[in-house]
């Protein structure tokens, strides 16, 4: 039985097929056009899909309240833990974002930026030897699961494990297998923390130079972290660090080989272009939605939404808003000024891994351009054959690409 807390964004939106939520773009026009605030009576939700409303919600936290009953976010509630920086509004997220926010501002960061490069480097080494290579499994599944597992201070040689268990926390609910669905992730859930747990005892008895380790030493209100904190905090980070980056990964070459052929020849001619094309992938090609929960009586958008109810914010189709973007279906990474697109949200939960997730984008793709004279996609692309579902918005499971040295 469904779990009456549980929002089914499969019930909300029209996208019924993973080719359709692939490129679930020409859904979001229709929506930004003619229906921007729509209310599903099946899940008690509203979405909203234009930029200013979409910004407004994230914005807004005492009309939007993150303090959820109900939720699409399809993580176990035991997952809600004091150093949980998800459930809560300000002034009380303040503290505990303030817990984690040190290890990932980019100064912190730039003492990471060596071992990023090696860990780059080691898997572009793997890609020289092919001719095609499936750039999701030797580049943009490992590259974030190592280095998120580095940072925290877990050994990097059980990434397949760690990205199995957080694979499977992310997976979307549906009506037809939720049972299941609820079962792997408890049994998930469990398993990771029973791995996690005797590496926040060591830390706590010998720290090192890692986030769990500072987790074990930190304190929300003249209180250090319980392990079972730590425990949870590490894998919301784990869990946070990953799909989102593979996904940007993956998008980077998709959008270089389908949806502007040609453009990689740009980059090799001048590299400056790197961190402009990856911040319009970001903008161009991430489906995702963020869930908030009315907390008050409200018409702000018009129609009148109800305490309670959900209100889920499309942020793909905020991302190609023509009142905030010109030409937004075109994807162009010679846009003027700063790009402020909304993947990594807005507002008090911004994301805290966005410079991490930049910079190993960038860097990633500067090695890349460097190394490789030109890619192709090979004959008989088929891009069905190449989906998954993902919470996170559809994702491509595999992308062979031809690569030339
Ligand atoms: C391309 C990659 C990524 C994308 C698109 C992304 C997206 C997002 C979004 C949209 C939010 C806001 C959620 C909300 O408002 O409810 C968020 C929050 C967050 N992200 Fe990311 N993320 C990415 C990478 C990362 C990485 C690498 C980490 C680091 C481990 C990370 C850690 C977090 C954390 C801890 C939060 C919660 C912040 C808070 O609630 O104050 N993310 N992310």
């Amino acid at each position: 039985m469904k779990d009456s807390n549980q929002v089914i964004l499969q019930e909300i939106s029209n996208l019924r097929t993973k080719e359709e939520q692939w490129e679930p773009y020409p859904w979001f026009r229709e929506m930004r056009e003619n229906r921007p605030v729509e209310y599903d009576a099946g899940q008690d939700a509203w979405s909203v899909f234009s930029y200013d409303a979409v910004k407004k919600v994230l914005f807004d936290h005492e009309l939007f309240t993150n303090k959820k009953t109900r939720s699409l976010i399809p993580i176990p509630r035991t997952i809600d833990t004091r150093s949980n920086v998800n459930m809560v509004d300000p002034p009380e997220h303040r503290k505990r974002r303030a817990l984690l926010a040190q290890a990932f501002t980019p100064r912190s960061l730039k003492d990471w930026e060596p071992r990023i490069q090696e860990i780059i480097d080691e898997l572009i080494a793997e890609i020289e030897g092919d001719d095609i290579v499936d750039i999701v499994d030797k580049l943009a599944i490992p590259l974030p699961v190592t280095v998120i597992a580095d940072l925290l201070g877990v050994p990097s040689r059980d990434r397949h494990l760690i990205k199995a268990w957080s694979d499977i926390l992310f997976l979307p609910y549906n009506m037809d297998a939720y049972e299941d669905i609820e079962q792997q992730k408890g049994k998930a859930m469990q398993e990771f923390g029973a791995y996690l747990y005797p590496i926040v005892m060591e830390k706590r008895a010998n720290p090192g130079d890692d986030i769990i380790s500072d987790l074990t030493k930190a304190e929300l209100e003249g209180e250090t972290l319980t392990d079972q904190e730590v425990v949870m905090s590490a894998i919301g980070l784990l869990g946070a660090g990953n799909e989102t980056t593979t996904t940007l990964l993956s998008n980077l070459f998709y959008c270089m080989l389908i949806d502007q052929p040609g453009v990689y020849q740009e980059l090799r001619a001048d590299e400056s272009l790197v961190p402009k094309l990856v911040e319009e992938v970001l903008r161009f090609r991430f489906g995702a939605t963020i869930d908030r929960q009315v907390a008050q009586d409200t018409d702000i958008f018009g129609p009148p939404m109800k305490k309670g109810q959900v209100v889920v914010a499309w942020i793909g189709a905020a991302n190609r808003d023509e009142s905030q973007f010109d030409h937004a279906e075109r994807f162009d990474i010679h846009r003027p000024g700063k790009l402020q697109h909304l993947t990594f949200g807005a507002g008090p939960h911004f994301c805290l891994g966005a410079p991490l997730a930049r910079l190993e984008a960038n860097m990633a793709l500067g090695a890349f351009v460097k190394r490789f004279s030109d890619i192709k996609l090979p004959g008989g692309f088929n891009v069905s054959e190449h989906l998954t579902v993902s919470i996170t918005g559809q994702s491509l499971k595999s992308f062979p690409i031809e690569v030339k040295r």
